[in-house]
């Protein structure tokens, strides 16, 4: 048995017009917590292993992805499992290479810091083997402001420009620049919900809203009207996990025990993740669907 599929999760989100929470997991306590909240909420999510995390892991996806595969499997809700910003060829290789029948559901091929056509040469040859793994497809236009200093905030995703990758690349889903940023650490971004709209309208398939950490929740709950259809949220995990472990280590100096201070910061991910889940997508509370 495999995490849930994300194709189907997303799918359910368009249908009741809402969308599906995607949560940066680090390690395995992130996981766990993340599940945990999304279970207490009644809500579908997916697990997102990003480059990064992979990095950090020191370059081998497997032991987290299995790990997360099976928290998915053992949880009341459905769970799926999504590699995110994925830039590197070879993990694009690996992560298609091992498919959906070793848990994963989705992948976001990012090569939105490529040109417009490279980023299409390189989506569109990805999107045809990703397909044939069982793979649901995520990927980028118009980079996403601030995700490693990279990019300005006032990036945005052009309607028509966008339309016409899709229709070149035969990408699943469109994450879109709209006016969030990655890595706030504060709630104040304001979003070109217009655009949203207008994005929506031209684009055949979900837009994907990432820096989500950022975003008010009631701009989330504007952005998920306008059209917007995963929201990704990972820095605010962060936030809720490592003040959790500073206020633990702050108040006894002479703590050792890892599972002292990191069981609370996995409760403090777990009631974030259904806060989250709560204000982004209330129309998916749901039971786990027989698989
Ligand atoms: O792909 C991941 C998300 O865009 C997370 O962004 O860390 O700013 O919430 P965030
Ligand atoms: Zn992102």
């Amino acid at each position: 048995m495999t995490g849930a599929p994300v194709g189907d999760l997303v799918a359910a989100a368009v249908e009741r017009r809402t969308a599906v929470p995607s949560f940066n997991v680090i390690g395995l306590e992130h996981a766990e917590g993340i599940v945990l909240g999304a279970s207490r909420a009644g809500i579908p999510v997916l697990l997102q292993i990003s480059e990064n995390a992979i990095r950090f892991h020191g370059g081998g996806m497997r032991p987290l992805i299995a790990a997360c595969r099976e928290l998915a499997e053992a949880a009341p809700v459905d769970i799926g499992i999504h590699l995110d910003h994925i830039e590197d060829p070879v993990l694009i290789d690996e992560g298609i290479a091992l498919g959906s029948a070793f848990g994963i559901g989705s992948i976001m091929v990012d090569a939105s810091t490529l040109d417009y056509a490279d980023n299409v040469r390189t989506t569109a040859d990805a999107v045809g083997r990703a397909h044939a793994a069982g793979l649901w497809v995520e990927a980028e236009l118009g980079a996403i402001g601030g995700k490693d200093g990279a990019h300005a905030p006032g990036v945005r995703t052009d309607p028509a420009e966008a339309a016409s990758f899709v229709a070149a690349t035969g990408v699943d889903g469109l994450a879109v620049a709209v006016g969030s940023s990655h890595a706030m650490a504060t709630r104040d971004a304001s979003l070109d919900l217009e655009l949203i709209a207008a994005l929506a309208a031209a684009v055949p398939v979900p837009l994907v809203l990432h820096g989500s950490s950022g975003v008010p929740d009631d701009v989330i709950r504007e952005a998920v009207a306008a059209g917007i259809r995963k929201i990704n949220v990972g820095t605010a995990l962060n936030i809720a996990y490592t003040g959790s472990v500073r206020s633990f280590l702050d108040a006894d100096d002479r703590a050792t025990d890892p599972r002292k201070y990191v069981a609370p910061a996995r409760d403090a991910v777990a009631d974030l993740v259904q806060r989250f889940c709560e204000v982004i997508s209330p129309a998916l509370l749901s039971r786990k669907a027989s698989r």
